[in-house]
């Protein structure tokens, strides 16, 4: 029997690597203007990876149907859903300053992704908290 909560772990690395990997692009160009082709490399790294998040967040919310309930773990599951929202609505405000006012304000924007990549950590860090602490989609809570 096929398992719908399984696609959202396995999807959840995306948003991570690009969004993550976006961001030490972003500081890269702020303090060295040697590679011209970083601030395209960057916008579609932000684009990308926000796209991602939205996908991570619908699997997510397929996997909140889905997957066995786990009562012990409802509160950390509403907290790492809200902070997912956040993750995704931060992305979005960043993915549109980038696509009208470029590499603008660089230095403030660059602080901007800190500030979402921290959002976005946390919601990971819940998510892990999900699977591991509480066992949440795993064997275990199966039983
Ligand atoms: C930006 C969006 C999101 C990110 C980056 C994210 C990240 C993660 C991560 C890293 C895990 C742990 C995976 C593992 O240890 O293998 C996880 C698990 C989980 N997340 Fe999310 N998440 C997001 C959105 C959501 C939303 C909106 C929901 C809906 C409530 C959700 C529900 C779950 C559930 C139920 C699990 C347990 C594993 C499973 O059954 O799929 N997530 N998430």
């Amino acid at each position: 029997m096929p398992k719908p909560f399984l696609l959202h772990p396995a999807f959840v690395h995306f948003p991570i690597a690009l969004l993550l990997t976006g961001l030490v692009g972003a500081g890269v160009s702020v303090w060295s203007k040697r590679w011209a082709w970083l601030a395209d490399a960057v916008s579609w790294l932000l684009w990308l990876g926000t796209a991602s998040a939205w996908g991570a967040m619908g699997l997510g919310l397929l996997a909140e149907k889905t997957a066995p309930h786990v009562p012990p773990a409802w509160e950390t599951l509403a907290t790492h859903k809200t902070l997912a929202y956040w993750t995704v609505g931060l992305f979005i405000v960043l993915s549109l300053w980038r696509r009208f006012f470029k590499d603008r304000w660089s230095r403030l924007f660059l602080l901007a992704w800190l500030g979402a990549a921290t959002v976005l950590l946390a919601t990971a860090y819940h998510g892990g908290e999900l699977v591991f602490t509480h066992n949440m989609g795993t064997a275990a809570s199966a039983e």
